[in-house]
């Protein structure tokens, strides 16, 4: 059975984009569930279809096969696992392995798979002519999770997906992994909206390996984007929020409308661009006059839920830290949200807390809303031979 979510208990709207606050996850199991007013579950039925419905996209890049055994193991069967890999292939194949244990679990179960791998050449002819050329170099797609993003989410959209999730493959807790799963189905059931999207925040969060985990409530660098993003959208509309909790997710879910006409970022900018670009076009740019939003008149729904699981995942180090602190904190810097005021606390957050001197990186945006995506990953895998594609 799935999760139950607590209805969220109110909402803050900045233009077409509404903010829901906190649902948390208030059953792992709703078998049995009275109804009452408050919480929202979805029976064996619903469950299976909005599994079916949503692809799950499992970035890789070089993480302990243990753990990338764990993850894509705990998700669940019914929802296609779609395996985007930046992993190395020599002098040691660790993508080969990532492949074969998909393909186990392929034959063992019989469930839908496709991995593919970033630096593939046979990428370079499939987006040859498009709109993300620029996503490619002769040696295929670029490196960073971003640009891994997106090719999930092309392949989500070539599998007739309705919606897809993204759940990193560094989590050491294969139960976190399968309640962020039914926490999309049910969070993306109960927004029942054409532009929706589910955000999890972690209740705890810690690394390994560590001498001493920390349990904490917010990572290190969310913490901070959040509070930049609070910060601008008060001084923005002179009324205080602290509505934004998850402007970092990495474990994130939408429906496939929205992926396909919002602008993506490239590298560790592409959770908090979704984001800034939503309130950028649908918030501030409606409210200059500008007609750029283009997730009219429906608007866009936002969830933020809460999990039970701690989040515990590899520690990558400071210099890691300040990069991603750095891409994330550029694209509200860079954007129309950001005030001089906004921009002085970011670059003051970046020195005091990651030692990074310089002006924020600029987002790399890319555009997916020209691309037909049966096309490019028709061609793609009609031309790969790395990719898998079974079940
Ligand atoms: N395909 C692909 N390509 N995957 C990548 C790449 C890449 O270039 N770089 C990293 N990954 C995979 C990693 O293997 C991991 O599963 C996931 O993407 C996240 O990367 P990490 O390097 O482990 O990031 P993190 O754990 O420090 O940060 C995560 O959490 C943040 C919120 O706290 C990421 O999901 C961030 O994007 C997120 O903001």
């Amino acid at each position: 059975m799935g999760v139950v979510l607590r209805v969220p208990l109110k909402f803050e709207k900045f233009g077409a984009v509404s903010f829901y606050d906190v649902s948390e996850v208030v059953g792992l199991n709703g078998l049995s569930l009275r109804e009452r007013g408050g919480v929202f579950s979805l029976n064996g039925h619903g469950l299976e279809e909005y599994a079916s419905k949503t692809a799950i996209v499992i970035p890789v890049k070089d993480e302990d096969l243990n753990v990338f055994e764990g993850v894509i193991r705990a998700v669940p069967l019914a929802s296609p696992l779609i395996v985007v890999s930046a992993s190395s292939t020599s002098p040691i194949d660790v993508y080969e392995r990532e492949v074969e244990l998909t393909k186990l679990l392929n034959n063992l179960t019989g469930r839908r798979v496709v991995v593919v791998h970033q630096r593939d050449k046979a990428w370079v002819e499939a987006l040859a002519g498009t709109s993300l050329e620029d996503l490619v170099d002769s040696g295929g797609v670029r490196l960073g999770k971003g640009e891994g993003m997106i090719l999930g989410v092309l392949v989500a959209a070539w599998l007739k997906a309705k919606y897809v999730g993204f759940i990193d493959s560094d989590n050491y807790i294969p139960g976190a992994v399968s309640e962020y799963a039914m926490s999309y189905y049910t969070g993306l059931a109960m927004a029942n909206s054409k532009y929706s999207m589910v955000r999890i925040i972690w209740h705890y969060k810690g690394k390994l390996p560590t001498e001493d985990v920390i349990f904490r409530k917010r990572g290190r660098v969310s913490v901070n984007t959040n509070a930049v993003l609070n910060y601008a959208l008060s001084s923005y509309r002179k009324i205080e929020t602290e509505i934004v909790k998850s402007a970092n997710s990495g474990e994130h879910a939408m429906s496939l409308e929205l992926a396909l006409k919002m602008p993506w970022a490239g590298r560790f900018a592409v959770e908090t661009f979704e984001l800034a670009a939503l309130l950028e076009s649908c918030y501030i740019g409606l409210e200059l006059g500008f007609r750029e939003c283009n997730f009219l008149p429906e608007g866009v729904k936002i969830l933020q839920v809460e999990t039970r699981n701690p989040h515990i995942h590899a520690e990558k180090g400071d210099t890691h830290l300040a990069q991603m602190a750095a891409e994330s904190l550029g694209t509200i810097y860079y954007s129309a949200l950001a005030n001089e005021d906004v921009k002085v606390l970011i670059r003051r957050i970046l020195i005091e807390n990651y030692f990074y001197e310089d002006e924020p990186p600029t987002p790399l945006v890319y555009r997916l809303d020209n691309v037909n995506p049966q096309s490019v990953i028709s061609k793609y895998l009609a031309e790969s031979k790395l990719a898998l594609d079974a079940g």
